[in-house]
């Protein structure tokens, strides 16, 4: 393949590894020989990871593939609320702990699998009163409370699909969201506690169901008992749980009944309604949470800092953590409040073992700087991952040394919605990990890196990231829209399932993640990644954070335009030398095609509530263009200030 023909070129090389200390190899739970078993026979490794689970009925089948529709361990019945407890409790394990809660201001809880089960038990029964059945859809719209993973875990063992809505959203994505699952049932919250201070969300239901629905009635937990408007659609949480039996009989239900539906953002379209059903998912999420994580459900702590509206939250606090009986922390608040050393502080006081957690924190932290994570005592990690985006190099440096304490190995997970969990990510013990690479992906998974041919690119080359056998947490459609869910995965290849972003193989064969392909950028003929051109960026000294677009260039097509974040301490009074030096830095780091046109240095970037970049606003501002849809930003305020910020800079052309 010719150098111009690359479809994404391959520009940043990294030559650091870190493999496993002989100890941690000693006692992981993945050993090398996984893939080779996966390999070998890979139904037959699904089926032997299945059978991990508590069926009540075994399956006939494990797959049926009619592309792109799949069916995993057909004619198989479980329960997915028994297999995440109902299991430990009549196993022994009940009085392990769960759930370690803490509440922004403070307050705290510890539930154990017992006290969670019955807690579940209830809120089935109280759902049975307000007429929810198998198969109806129940809309959650909660902060990061237990009640949360309570009303999933509800649904879940009623057969009721849940549909959780970020509690970050508006009343208007609250509604479109009930009305496209045609929601019987809102679970809610008077509100939850958030950078200080409470913040109501039953004011935002009441607002969303002014317009049509089907929803009966509205199910509210008390959190931060604030005045709370009412109608007689409502029903307090406290009220009708409170009185319920503690006995319920859960039903087994079929491998492949829809378990949840999740709406992915979708920023410039309707949002689509990603479902998943019952036996592969929790076969995929128990069996990666394991393997990844490395769970040793006796010992470890573990946190996954997510919340429970993101798919995150769903696969990796709610059901693959409580199905291998994991004890959790579970945090309500913001990372910064009452300090930055929040997190910190709940590190060292629960003995935390495993952190799960996002670049855009850890940039986020070493913005902040060093001295917070260094005023705690750390020294009970184990285990770190990250996950939503690709990790810059330097960053993953900082979260090894400064996080890590340079003893715990880095999982960088590659996973979306649609696949319900981790796909390509090391395995901790077995993998030696590169800073910045999701490295390969998992036993039982098939991915690969081809051209606009579907021909695999081979080492050293960039591409589209396939994944071409189906895999047990799939998602099942999208709610609805069959015709949507053929164009937007299944078109671009045929037969084939395109993730949307581009990735490129090094030379060993490990898979670097490049962002979406609707970022790639094109300079004069040579397609850029944004992603490598950050990385370039934040491998200088003085950045913390850094996001590129490719704004319109009468010269070379697009010219990339850079907005960089300081770390914390770094004076830009000299922006002009800094500039220079950062425009020099990203050539000799890749060289002279992805020299910047233009750095503007910020203090917030744009990002969505789960901590995405949203390039696509950057670029308004950088092509002069008045700033498109922004309601999903976390933080309306920022593009206001960028675009002023740029107006005052000068042009480097
Ligand atoms: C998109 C999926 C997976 C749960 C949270 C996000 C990006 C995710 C990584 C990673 C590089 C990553 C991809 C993917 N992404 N993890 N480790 N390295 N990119 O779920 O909101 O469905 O987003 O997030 O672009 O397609 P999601």
């Amino acid at each position: 393949m010719s150098q111009d023909h690359e479809s994404l070129e391959n520009l940043l090389s990294e030559d650091r590894t870190f493999p496993a200390s002989a100890q941690f190899a000693a006692a992981a739970n993945a050993q090398p020989d996984l893939y080779a078993r996966a390999e070998k026979d890979r139904l037959a490794f699904w089926d032997e990871q299945a059978k991990s689970l508590q069926w009540d009925t075994p399956w006939n089948k494990t797959l049926d593939w009619q592309p792109p529709y799949a069916k995993w361990f057909i004619g198989g019945k479980l329960n997915a609320s028994v297999n995440a407890l109902d299991r430990h409790v009549s196993e022994g394990r009940g009085s392990r702990v769960a759930f370690h809660f803490e509440g922004e201001p403070g307050d705290t809880r510890t539930i154990t699998y017992a006290e969670l089960l019955t807690d579940v038990k209830k809120t089935a029964n109280a759902l049975i009163e307000l007429g929810v059945k198998a198969g109806d859809r129940v809309a959650i719209y909660m902060p990061m409370i237990p009640e949360a993973a309570v009303a999933m875990l509800a649904c879940a063992r009623m057969g009721a699909p849940h549909s959780v809505v970020f509690g970050g959203f508006s009343a208007d994505a609250l509604l479109s969201r009930i009305q496209d699952a045609d929601a019987k049932i809102v679970i809610t919250a008077d509100g939850g506690f958030r950078k200080g201070a409470a913040f109501a969300l039953k004011p935002a239901v009441d607002e969303a169901l002014k317009g049509k629905h089907n929803v009966e009635k509205v199910l509210v937990v008390q959190r931060t008992k604030q005045e709370t408007a009412w109608t007689e659609r409502d029903v307090w949480w406290h009220e009708i749980v409170g009185r319920q039996s503690s006995e319920h009989v859960a039903e087994s239900f079929d491998s492949e009944h829809p378990l949840f539906i999740l709406y992915t953002s979708g920023t410039t379209a309707k949002p689509k309604g990603i479902f998943h059903t019952t036996g592969g998912y929790l076969t995929q999420v128990a069996y990666t949470h394991k393997m990844v994580f490395d769970i040793k459900p006796e010992t470890d702590v573990y946190w996954c800092t997510a919340d429970v509206g993101w798919v995150t939250g769903h696969s990796y606090i709610v059901y693959g953590p409580l199905i291998n009986g994991a004890t959790q922390v579970m945090y309500e608040g913001t990372p910064d409040t009452p300090h930055k050393g929040r997190i910190f502080e709940l590190i060292a006081k629960y003995g935390v073992t495993i952190l799960y957690t996002a670049p855009t924190l850890i940039r986020t932290w070493m913005k902040w700087g060093d001295e917070f994570p260094q005023a705690h005592d750390l020294s009970s990690l184990r285990l770190l991952g990250s996950v939503g985006e690709p990790i810059n190099p330097e960053a993953w440096m900082w979260y090894r040394e400064v996080i890590g304490g340079n003893r715990c190995p880095i999982v960088d997970t590659w996973w979306q919605t649609e696949t319900g969990a981790i796909m390509i990510s090391p395995l901790p013990g077995v993998t030696a990990t590169k800073p910045g690479s999701a490295m390969t992906a998992l036993p039982g998974i098939s991915a690969k890196v081809v051209d606009d041919n579907a021909v695999p690119v081979g080492k050293g080359h960039g591409g589209y990231l396939i994944l071409d056998q189906p895999w047990p947490s799939m998602l099942r459609g999208i709610w609805g829209e069959n015709e949507r869910y053929k164009e937007t995965y299944w078109s671009r290849f045929e037969g084939i399932y395109f993730a949307g972003d581009g990735a490129k193989l090094d030379n060993d064969g490990a898979i670097w993640l490049l962002g979406r392909v609707d970022d790639v950028m094109n300079v004069s003929g040579h397609r850029i990644s944004t992603t490598e051109v950050e990385s370039a960026l934040v491998s200088h000294e003085a950045v913390a954070e850094a996001a590129v677009v490719g704004a319109a260039d009468a010269m070379t097509g697009q010219g990339i335009v850079a907005f960089v974040i300081l770390r914390g301490g770094i004076e830009h009074a000299d922006g002009e030398e800094l500039n220079k030096a950062l425009r020099n830095h990203v050539t000799k780091e890749i060289g002279a095609i992805a020299k910047p046109r233009q750095i503007l240095i910020v203090n917030e970037l744009p990002k969505t509530r789960s901590g995405k970049i949203m390039r696509r606003l950057l670029k308004d501002v950088a092509e002069n263009r008045v700033v498109g849809d922004a309601t999903t930003l976390a933080d309306p305020n920022v593009m206001k200030l960028i675009s002023e910020g740029l107006q005052s800079a000068k042009s480097e052309d």
